[in-house]
């Protein structure tokens, strides 16, 4: 802990949290430093973000490797289920579950198919993924493994000849046996459409083809859906409660495709949609200028990123769309990512302060997208030729972002504000209000620190002004890491949750100090020290 010169006022006994609630400051702060230049965060939540979903941190999982995240009834991967408690234990309820991507609109069912996938790989177009697949009954037993998770099934709107029309009928049944156990969030028809006319992974429909013809082909296909539901599952399934959709899913707010457009040719005229979702990502894995320093850790970058976002959110809802917006696919660097930098530790304080930056802008949830051997995968769930099983990197960044938010079951609103500070490319800092009140700072330092340099590690104290109301002790709890460039030996609070330590359950790192105190004067001063390329979560009694 490091307080400023001439506030060192009060006994520090311990770093210890259980012990810290006994200790009394034994004097009130005097006047402060002349540097000390504080920024105030507001007692009130008038600026911040709309209230977030409950599920907040929630991810996407590429359709073809679900089975590979989620095992199969036989084999379910406790791994994958034993992280997603783990954000539960912040945030109060698993992250929800998209099963879709890329492969979705490749995706075509076998009822004769014995295995859950079977996928073939078109190196010029992928190596990340097969450009082919077919999935098997067997693909929709990886719905049954994780306990109280709510998913959203993908199914395929790009490939649209008679057999696969058939195909995607025959797989209803399955797809709502599967969904049967209270554990659907919503259907969605096709991935990212505005990219169909100009995909690098494959053109599949015309120059021609509008947002009318959009709306008409999703509606048409929908509709199918409906009737192979109440004839497959039952009646219930075409409820207006039950029979929702995850739409549309675009690329981005600027592709070949307009949503405005799209909303006015009526593609939410049947209220079938829940979710607006949207996608997002920073930048390419191979464009060229891409680097930890100049991309993700660079808060600029971040907000320009999604004021496209929140201007297209404006836009809409100035065309009468009134659903919430989220983000139902998103990563740092778009072609899975580049080694190096998606999976660092300067990507998991990219992932803080894009997740914490889209609650403070009403984008009400984030799904992160993951596949097997993704560079920018929060972790590899199985062990392939290219990647061991484990705990990347971004993980941790999931966890900080489920621990700012706190466990939001336990209030009737959380939300975000961004508070912004003198430098707004390298830093960053939130506040967290929960049912209105300020529960939560987290401080992001995001200059680069390459500990591979061996350089003296630079820290910065941030001085906030705080209401007087949380005049007393904060806990300081850390997104640790020996450098930007680590891709080992990340910590949260002290806590890992690395596979190779305890499958993922969390273990204490020895080494690593955790809650420690910092005091807020009777003024509500406050300075958190933050050393470059570190995050500090501030939990604060106010
Ligand atoms: C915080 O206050 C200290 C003096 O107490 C000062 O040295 C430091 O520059 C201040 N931090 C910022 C970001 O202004
Ligand atoms: C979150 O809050 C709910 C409601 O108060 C409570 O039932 C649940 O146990 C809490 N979860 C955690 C992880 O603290
Ligand atoms: C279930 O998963 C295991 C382990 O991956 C695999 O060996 C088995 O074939 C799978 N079962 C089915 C029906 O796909
Ligand atoms: C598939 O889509 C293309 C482009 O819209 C269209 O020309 C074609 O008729 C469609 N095929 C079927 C079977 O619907
Ligand atoms: C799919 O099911 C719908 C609704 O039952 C039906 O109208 C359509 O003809 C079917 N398509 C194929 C290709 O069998
Ligand atoms: C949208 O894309 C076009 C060309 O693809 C570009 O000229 C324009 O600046 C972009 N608009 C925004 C708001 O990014
Ligand atoms: C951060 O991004 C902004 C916007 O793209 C850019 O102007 C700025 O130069 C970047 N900062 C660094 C350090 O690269
Ligand atoms: C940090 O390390 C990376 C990889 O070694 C290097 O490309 C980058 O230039 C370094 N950054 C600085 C600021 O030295
Ligand atoms: C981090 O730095 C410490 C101290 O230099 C070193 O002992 C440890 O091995 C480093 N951890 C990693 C994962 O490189
Ligand atoms: C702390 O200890 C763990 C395991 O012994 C090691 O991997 C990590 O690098 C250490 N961290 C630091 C900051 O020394």
């Amino acid at each position: 802990m490091i307080l400023p010169p001439q506030t060192v006022l009060f006994i520090v006994a311990t770093s210890n949290v259980a012990s810290s609630q006994s200790l009394v400051p034994i004097q009130t702060p005097i006047a402060r430093p002349p540097d000390f230049n504080p920024v105030t965060v507001p007692g009130s939540v008038a600026a911040a973000g709309a209230s977030v979903f409950k599920s907040f941190v929630s991810f996407s999982i590429e359709l073809a490797f679900f089975p590979d995240f989620a095992g199969n009834s036989s084999s379910p991967n406790t791994f994958s289920d034993t992280l997603l408690e783990n954000l539960k234990a912040f945030q109060g309820s698993k992250p929800d579950i998209r099963v879709g991507g890329n492969t979705q609109d490749y995706a075509v069912f076998d009822s004769s198919l014995t295995t859950a996938t079977s996928g073939t790989y078109i190196p010029s177009i992928s190596d990340d993924y097969p450009r082919i697949l077919t999935i098997g009954p067997s693909f929709f037993e990886s719905y049954q493994t994780w306990a109280d998770v709510l998913f959203i099934h993908g199914f395929n709107l790009a490939t649209n000849s008679t057999s696969a029309s058939e195909s995607l009928n025959q797989s209803v049944p399955y797809a709502c046996n599967a969904l049967s156990k209270n554990n659907l969030l919503t259907w969605e028809m096709g991935n990212e459409p505005d990219l169909y006319k100009t995909s690098a992974q494959g053109i599949v429909r015309p120059a021609s083809w509008s947002e009318v013809d959009y709306v008409k082909e999703w509606k048409d296909k929908v509709a199918t859906i409906k009737d192979m539901l109440g004839n497959a599952c039952g009646e219930d399934w075409v409820s207006a409660q039950k029979f929702k959709w995850t739409a549309p899913s675009f690329a981005g707010t600027n592709n070949s495709l307009d949503t405005v457009e799209a909303w006015k040719a009526g593609l939410g005229s049947d209220g079938d949609i829940s979710l607006f979702s949207s996608h997002n990502y920073i930048g390419g894995a191979t464009q060229p200028g891409i680097t930890l320093g100049n991309t993700l850790l660079n808060h600029t970058k971040t907000v320009l990123s999604i004021a496209a976002h929140n201007a297209e959110q404006k836009a809409l809802s100035a065309a009468g769309m009134t659903l919430p917006y989220i983000l139902g696919e998103t990563n740092s660097l778009y072609n899975q990512g580049a080694p190096g930098l998606s999976n660092s530790f300067g990507a998991a304080l990219w992932g803080v302060d894009f997740n914490l930056m889209c609650a403070a802008t009403d984008i009400q949830q984030v799904f992160m997208h993951q596949g097997t051997d993704y560079r920018y995968a929060s972790w590899q769930p199985i062990s392939t030729s290219k990647t061991n099983m484990g705990t990347k990197p971004p993980y941790y960044g999931n966890i900080a972002v489920a621990a700012a938010l706190g466990n939001i079951t336990n209030s009737t609103t959380t939300r975000v504000q961004n508070i912004p500070l003198s430098n707004s490319d390298t830093e960053s800092a939130y506040a967290i209000y929960s049912d209105s009140k300020l529960a939560r700072l987290m401080v992001i330092n995001l200059n680069e620190y390459n500990y591979s340099l061996s350089a003296q590690r630079p820290e910065m104290a941030y001085n906030f002004t705080l209401p007087v109301s949380c005049a007393g002790h904060g806990l300081v709890q850390r997104l640790m890491a020996n450098g930007s460039d680590a891709t080992t030996g990340i910590t949260f609070n002290g806590w890992t949750y690395n596979y190779d330590v305890a499958k993922g359950e969390p273990k204490l790192s020895g080494n690593v100090t955790r809650d420690e105190i910092v005091w807020v004067g009777e003024d509500g001063g406050v300075a958190v020290p933050v050393p470059w390329s570190s995050a500090a979560l501030v939990q604060l009694t106010c």
